[in-house]
């Protein structure tokens, strides 16, 4: 039922969903490893839960997992998840930059790769007010845009999911102040997505 409501909002939304399927258990497992001792950790775009209940296994008892989702039917579905530590925010992950240095550990599933490059640049620095920012995509030529915002970027492959994902740990972020009227406009939908689907198929191919 899940899956069923994930490929129906994509459809509905797809540059906002940026993905066909939610993702596997490896992948969330993958991330969700990453928060360490993290006791406040936020979560963005979080679906229809599959990293967030891997995320809530891993947190401490006297953790708080802060979830900030665009969309209001999957914050329908997470709300279901019963859960002390847990807290659903129905919204867009841009209004939130001053709260997010309250937190240290970020966990992300943004589809940045189709996203404005304005857009993608202003979570990036937003997630650079955090100690640590975890994020999948599925591509591994985002590093050099990570390392611009962070000291350390690590990159995690997981090829059991759908596609394969790279999993960034950056962290030690550089700067709070980016300037973003200076970045150059971005490729067109259709063209990110061609070149996803080829980085899917390199990957395969190896
Ligand atoms: C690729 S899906 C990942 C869903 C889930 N975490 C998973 O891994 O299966 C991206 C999610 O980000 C949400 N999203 C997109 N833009 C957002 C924004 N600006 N603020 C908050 N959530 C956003 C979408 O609604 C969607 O749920």
């Amino acid at each position: 039922m899940r899956s069923i409501k994930f490929v129906k909002e994509f459809l509905k939304h797809p540059t906002q969903v940026g993905a066909v399927a939610e993702s596997s258990g490896f992948l969330a497992r993958k991330m969700a490893q990453q928060i360490g001792n993290a006791q406040n950790v936020v979560e963005f775009g979080p679906g229809t839960g599959s990293v967030t209940k891997e995320i809530l296994r891993h947190l401490p008892a006297t953790g708080k997992l802060t979830c900030l989702e665009i969309n209001p039917k999957f914050c329908e579905d997470l709300k279901k998840i019963k859960d002390g530590r847990l807290e659903i925010v129905n919204g867009d992950v841009r209004n939130f930059s001053r709260q997010i240095e309250n937190y240290d550990c970020i966990l992300s599933s943004l589809p940045l790769g189709i996203f404005e490059k304005t857009q993608r640049d202003k979570i990036i620095a937003i997630s650079g007010r955090a100690k640590k920012y975890v994020q999948f995509q599925y591509t591994p030529f985002l590093k050099s845009k990570f390392k611009k915002y962070f000291e350390d970027v690590e990159i995690k492959f997981v090829p059991l999911n759908i596609p394969p994902a790279f999993v960034y740990v950056s962290k030690n972020p550089r700067s709070k102040n980016i300037n973003l009227k200076t970045e150059k406009p971005s490729r067109s939908f259709p063209v990110k997505i061609a070149m996803q689907l080829l980085m899917v198929f390199v990957n395969l191919w190896r």
